[in-house]
């Protein structure tokens, strides 16, 4: 190897639980948190709006409509946009019961609290930012929640946490206000451009369906805004024939609503 180039450690993918371990509690709760947890997968990951007066909170869809009871308590708020209820109103709704009774009670946790869980079980964190053009500014806020709960320090930084976006800017815009935080675009680009995101993000993270081998290969010869090899985390693979088909191709990470059976079919941690 020569100094130049970058290291890359081979051994089986991380598996990630896909907002949570989601396919067996409530996607995007606490609840998906602490189970994932108990079946000790070390990362999850979530997705992160902002509500109409300014909190941070962890939710998927741009509307409250499919993953909470908003239709029930608010009919007259259609279509039930994040951006238009207020933190209040959305600590009311009921984000457990839509997925199976045991859960009812479940809330759309803030940012904060979500960042406070995982803290709690020892586990870390890949944090999307989700339609970011939605929420102009939302990259700082994201970067002052991480920082007041004290995940911006040094061993976070270097183990615990990536920041994902399906938009390049939003990525760019992390890494620029915060060289230090390790960053991941949600792509699959060209071989030709991998060098233009390769200024800007850690982790090229793919669709499977979109990836090949030699796709895998290419990002792999590239180094990153720190100088270390480019690494694939794929989604979302909930099957063990897939996952050990995205190992052959060499990615790093497979992202997946049940971590349990990818990990199992992988041999991963
Ligand atoms: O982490 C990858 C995955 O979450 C991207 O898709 O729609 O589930 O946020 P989505
Ligand atoms: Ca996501």
């Amino acid at each position: 190897v020569r100094d130049a180039e970058p290291v890359r450690l081979v051994g089986a993918p991380v598996v990630y639980a896909h907002r949570g371990a989601s396919a067996y509690a409530p996607e995007n709760t606490l609840a998906a948190v602490d189970v994932a947890e108990e079946m000790d997968v070390a990362w999850v990951e979530n997705d992160v709006q902002r509500t109409k007066d300014g909190e941070l909170v962890v939710v998927h869809d741009d509307t409250l409509a499919r993953t909470t009871n908003v239709e029930q308590l608010f009919p007259d708020r259609r279509p039930w946009r994040v951006r238009d209820f207020t933190a209040a109103e959305i600590a009311r709704l009921d984000a457990g019961s839509w997925f199976a009774p045991e859960f009812t009670g479940a809330r759309v946790p803030t940012l904060r609290s979500y960042l406070d869980r995982v803290e709690r079980n020892r586990q870390r964190l890949l944090l999307e930012i989700k339609k970011p053009e939605l929420y102009p500014g939302i990259e700082a806020e994201t970067l002052r929640v991480l920082d007041e709960a004290g995940w911006l320090d040094e061993q976070h930084l270097s183990r615990r946490l990536v920041v994902q976006s399906f938009s390049a800017d939003c990525v760019r815009a992390v890494h620029t206000l915060r060289p230090d935080v390790v960053t991941a675009f949600l792509g699959t680009p060209p071989v030709a451009e991998l060098a233009r995101y390769a200024a800007f993000t850690d982790r090229i993270n793919p669709w499977h369906t979109t990836i090949t081998a030699d796709w895998v290969a290419a990002v792999h010869r590239m180094a990153g805004p720190h100088g270390r090899v480019l690494e694939v985390d794929t989604w979302i693979v909930d099957d063990a024939a897939t996952a050990r088909k995205v190992q052959e191709m060499g990615v790093d990470g497979i992202i997946s609503n049940a971590p349990d059976v990818v990990r199992e079919a992988v041999g991963g941690f």
